[in-house]
């Protein structure tokens, strides 16, 4: 594992003037390797007796990370300093878990090592099966994956004393290695179908499509250009700075939680529609819509203030430029239906339509609302048969290297402390108790 390195020395302060008190405070300025600056505020309750308010934390950097970088006005991504585009083209999903979990790149035998080491940890524990038995065929899948990871806390005791880097990194290749499995048997639950074991002898991707697809009835070929292209979505998922849910996982193991517990949340976080559940939420859109003739009128409506309704797929909180991921995205969801002879899909073309209207309109160009990763996603998950609920399951089976490296990070961290946000409070303030009788 690389060192994080610690934030540069104040490079300057600025400045807070209270005009009530007439009072002066410095505030030291911290610069990261790149990117904005930022104004250190750990200190200014002890010394000026103000907190800061920012929910959503669109001005708060909760963190210092080494990991991932983005340049939301550039519509830049970087893992570890390399960019999504050389990952995505030159690289495949091990060597990028890899990459976010120890800083490097990994020399030949480090990659075969690490390969061999996730693979041999696929398998789940044979009471998982009970587990899932449990739930009703009809549950949404991420309702399943909370409660499986949630699980597996109470599976695997020998990896749980988080100061220990040793523990640390079993329970990480652990939640790497199962996810996939999980996550197809998730499915195959869904389906009634019976669950199908990893097999070693195929790699990670390709292990992922043969446990969603295969039956024990007959020999099941994975496709070589759908595992490329499920690769690419893993690629393209893997870490995404500090999100909601990466957030939350942080959150919940700054108390010093179980790692397979603080993942858990992570999911549920990714589950809403504003996050991970983007992707459904664009088909299920697309799926409304229904004809290239009607795009127009939900255009209209997403500009409407009087309309909750917006538009899938569109929009992120950091970038206000094309979503480096939803190129590539648009270019491998092409390639896949190419590969799978989808011709003449309504959704894509409604999807294209949208894409050309959006980014001319006004309103769209005005706020930089471009197309993101889920904008596409979705459609290729369709084309390869994967059900709409089963999309943002994907999307926590790619984004769990990030959760744990991001995890891993925070425990390293010298300065770490259980995060604790304060508030503005706005409801009353003391009053007296009233008894039952009392109170008309
Ligand atoms: N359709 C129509 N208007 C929009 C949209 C949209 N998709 N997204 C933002 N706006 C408008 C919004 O109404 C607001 O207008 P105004 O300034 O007039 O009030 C302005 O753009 C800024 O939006 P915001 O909600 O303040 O921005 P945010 O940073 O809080 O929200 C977002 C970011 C991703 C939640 C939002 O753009 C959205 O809801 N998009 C649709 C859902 C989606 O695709 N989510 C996936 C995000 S990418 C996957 C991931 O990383 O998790």
């Amino acid at each position: 594992m690389t060192e994080t390195p610690a934030a540069q020395t104040p490079n300057h302060t600025v400045t807070l003037v209270d005009n009530a008190s007439g009072r002066r405070y410095e505030l030291p300025v911290l610069k990261g390797s790149t990117g904005p600056d930022v104004i250190d505020v750990r200190k200014l309750y002890q010394e000026t007796g103000y907190f800061t308010f920012d929910p959503g934390y669109t001005s708060t950097g909760s963190c210092e990370s080494a990991i991932t970088y983005i340049d939301g006005d550039k519509g830049t991504l970087l893992y570890r300093g390399y960019p999504i585009e050389q990952l995505a083209e030159g690289s495949d999903f091990m060597e990028v878990c890899y990459l976010l979990l120890y800083g490097d790149l990994p020399t030949a035998e480090q990659k075969r090592k690490f390969e061999h080491d996730i693979t041999y940890h696929t398998m789940l524990h044979e009471q998982m099966h009970k587990f899932i038995d449990g739930f009703r065929r009809d549950s949404h899948p991420m309702a399943v994956m909370v409660g499986l990871v949630g699980a597996l806390s109470a599976f695997y005791h020998d990896s749980t004393d988080i100061t220990n880097p040793r523990h640390r990194m079993i329970a990480s290749y652990r939640m790497i290695a199962k996810m996939p499995t999980m996550a197809a048997w998730a499915y195959k639950y869904s389906l009634g179908q019976p669950f199908i074991y990893p097999r070693n002898d195929l790699r990670y991707s390709e292990n992922f499509l043969y446990m969603m697809f295969a039956t024990p009835c007959e020999p099941y070929k994975v496709n070589p250009v759908l595992a490329k292209a499920m690769d690419r979505i893993l690629i393209l998922h893997a870490d995404h700075e500090q999100n909601a849910s990466t957030s939350t996982v942080r959150l919940a193991g700054s108390s010093g939680a179980n790692p397979f517990a603080c993942i858990a949340a992570g999911i549920a976080s990714l589950w809403g529609p504003a996050h991970g559940g983007a992707n459904e939420a664009v088909l299920k859109m697309l799926e409304e819509i229904g004809d290239k003739s009607r795009v127009s009128e939900y255009v209209k409506r997403a500009k409407d203030k009087d309309d909750p309704f917006r538009l899938m797929g569109f929009g992120h909180r950091v970038y206000h430029n094309y979503d480096p991921r939803a190129r590539i995205m648009r270019q491998s969801c092409h390639e896949v239906l190419e590969e799978l002879g989808v011709r003449d899909e309504p959704l894509l073309d409604m999807a294209m339509e949208l894409e050309r209207i959006a980014l001319e309109d006004e309103y769209f160009v005005s706020k930089k609302l471009y197309p993101n990763v889920d904008f596409y996603s979705g459609i290729i998950f369709r084309a390869m048969g994967i059900p709409v609920s089963l999309f943002t399951v994907l999307f926590a089976v790619a984004r769990t290297v990030g959760w744990v490296a991001q995890w891993n990070e925070m425990i390293e961290d010298p300065t770490q402390k259980i995060g604790r946000p304060r508030q503005l409070y706005a409801g009353p303030t003391s009053r007296p108790f009233k008894q039952l009788a009392e109170r008309v």
